[in-house]
Formats: C-alpha cells, sequence, structure tokens
C-alpha cells in the first residue's frame, strides 16, 4: 500500500522531525516524509533533512502578513503533494484558514499532558505546581492553540530536583517515541476497515430508528422492523476495498456518479441500478459528504411519517 505523504514544518533543532524522519526509514512504516519546510532558514533541521535527502522549503515570515506567509507554506505542502503535515516545533500562531485546509490532517506535538499548561514554559509550570508528571501529548491541530483533539499523550515523572531543563529533556525523550507511533497510527486509520466502519457506525445510527444487523456479513443498516438503507463492504470476496452502498435514483444517477469519479464510485454486484458503491479507503473521504448520503438514502426508504417528521425538524 502506499505510504501517507507527510510534510514536517519546523523552526529550530527539529529533533521531534528527526524522530519522524528515522521512523519513517522502516519499510513497514505507513508513512514517508516528503518535505521538511521551515519559516526560519536557518533551522538547524533543514541541514539534518538535505542530507537524508529528503527535500527542503524555508520562507522567512518577516515582513509578510500572517495570511501571506501561510498561503506560500500552504503552496510548498501542495506542491509537495502532501497528505498529512506534521508541527515539529514550528513556532508560528496559524490563520484559521490554513488550519481549515487541514483540518483532521494536521497535527501538533506539545510539551504537557494537555489540557495542562498550553502555550509556553510548560516544564516550568508543572513543576511550580507541584505536579506528580509532566509529559507531552499529540493533537489534532485546531484554529484555538494546543487545543484539538489529543490522539496520545505520555507521562513523564517528575524527579526531585528537576528544573525544567532537565524535565524538558526527558520529555524529549518520550516525544520521540510517541510522535512517530502516533502520526503512523493516523495516517493508518483511513485505511482500517474497523475504523471505516465505526464512521459509518456513528453517522447511520444517529438517524431515526435505525439500527444494524449483519447481512451477508456485512455492517448493514435499516430502519427498525424496516427497509435497509446502507451496507459496509468489507474486502468482499478479497477485493481489500472499504467502501458504503447506499440508495441512489436508478441507472441515471449511478452512471453520472461513476462517470464524474470512476475511483470512487462503482455499480455495486448484485444490488442493481438502484445502489451505489462510494470507496471510504482512499485516505480523502468527506465524512459530511458521507453523512449526506446516509440521510438520503435514509430518507428513500423511511416511511412517509417518519420522513416527513425529519423534514419537519429539519426546517427549524
Ligand atoms: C518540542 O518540545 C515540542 O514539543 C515543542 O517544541 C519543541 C520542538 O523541539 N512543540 P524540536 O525542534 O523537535 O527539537
Amino acid at each position: 500500500m502506499a505510504k501517507a505523504r507527510v510534510a514536517v514544518l519546523i523552526s529550530g533543532t527539529g529533533t521531534n522531525m528527526a524522530a519522524l524522519l528515522y521512523a519513517a526509514k522502516a519499510t513497514d512504516c505507513p508513512y514517508e516524509i516528503v518535505l521538511v519546510a521551515s519559516n526560519n532558514p536557518e533551522a538547524a533541521g533543514l541541514k539534518l533533512a538535505e542530507a537524508e535527502g529528503v527535500a527542503t522549503f524555508a520562507h522567512p515570515h518577516k515582513g509578510l502578513s500572517r495570511e501571506a506567509h501561510d498561503g506560500i507554506m500552504h503552496d510548498a505542502l501542495l506542491a509537495a503533494k502532501t497528505e498529512f503535515v506534521a508541527l515539529a516545533g514550528y513556532m508560528r500562531i496559524l490563520t484559521p484558514e490554513f488550519v481549515g485546509k487541514w483540518e483532521g490532517r494536521m497535527l501538533n506535538i506539545h510539551p504537557s499532558l494537555l489540557p495542562k499548561y498550553k502555550g509556553l514554559h510548560t516544564h516550568e509550570r508543572a513543576i511550580e505546581a507541584g505536579d506528580s508528571h509532566g509529559g507531552c501529548s499529540v493533537h489534532l491541530v485546531t484554529a484555538e492553540l494546543d487545543d484539538g483533539p489529543v490522539l496520545g499523550q505520555t507521562e513523564v515523572a517528575i524527579l526531585p530536583g528537576d528544573t525544567e531543563h532537565s524535565l524538558a529533556a526527558r520529555v524529549l525523550i518520550a516525544e520521540h517515541q510517541l510522535y512517530p507511533r502516533i502520526l503512523a497510527a493516523h495516517v493508518s486509520r483511513e485505511r482500517d476497515p474497523d475504523w471505516l466502519v465505526a464512521q459509518v457506525r456513528e453517522r447511520a445510527l444517529a438517524l431515526p430508528e435505525a439500527d444494524e444487523v449483519a447481512s451477508h456479513g456485512m455492517p448493514c443498516f435499516g430502519i427498525i422492523k424496516g427497509k435497509k438503507f446502507a451496507y459496509v463492504s468489507v474486502d468482499h470476496h478479497g477485493d481489500g476495498k472499504t467502501a458504503l452502498l447506499v440508495k441512489i435514483s436508478g441507472a441515471e444517477e449511478q452512471n453520472q456518479l461513476i462517470e464524474m469519479d470512476e475511483d470512487r464510485y462503482y455499480r455495486p454486484a448484485y444490488f442493481g441500478d438502484g445502489w451505489i458503491g462510494i470507496r471510504l479507503d482512499l485516505g480523502d473521504t468527506d465524512w459530511d459528504h458521507i453523512g449526506e448520503w446516509l440521510r438520503k438514502s435514509w430518507q428513500s426508504v423511511a416511511p412517509k411519517k417518519l420522513a416527513g417528521l425529519m423534514q419537519a425538524a429539519d426546517a427549524f
């Protein structure tokens, strides 16, 4: 399977970037580092990346608006065909536009046990507070600083006599272990059938009177004592694919969808013209869109009274 393409943004030493890069040298690592970029052309990490044969990019932020600089970095990420961004000591506050473009695909490492001690001087604050442990967190980046969903953490014991420097040094060791592991898990999950089924399940069961059964070994969602509106096809006859099957209006819509994007949409065997297969394992699934597909499919099979109630609720 193709490795996920990761770009790392740094501002300084880049030891976390180095940890990500060396972890990526393992043949079974699910990601590769395609770019190391920085707002600081002097960042030591750039030289290391170059020596390791990884493409680098630097553009100073001085004299530029935040929007303009983020735009330049974004273009460099796109040019490298980046799929995921790992922030590793990237000392810039990001614009909501930039963050929005990488939603769910941009990770950061922060040297505290979030939600504790967002921002700077984390170790000093942990010691001052008399905490038994400091640590580090890898989280998804959202517009709010150090605030996105935490994907993984490591606790690091605070020793008697620890200074912020001695603690920082130990936390850094933990960071170097944590970041590659969490990044690997994160890039893999969008191809992991269990995770994909769970995403569909969450959305399907949120629809009124929906339930789940197994049908021909497939997770199948229907209206209680009523018709089915969605199936998840997992490795059907060993095809290695994970896909959602939902109801559509008929052959015309089916052909249109397949013509529009033949890698994503397909005619599901045995289901006929009234259904469409939508690949979930391509790594770029728009889950809001999938939610819409489920809802439309639910509406097409829901008894009139139930569908009417939903429409009435939507009108508010
Ligand atoms: C790390 O402590 C990281 O948690 C924080 O910035 C530091 C970067 O260090 N976000 P390095 O450049 O990876 O050595």
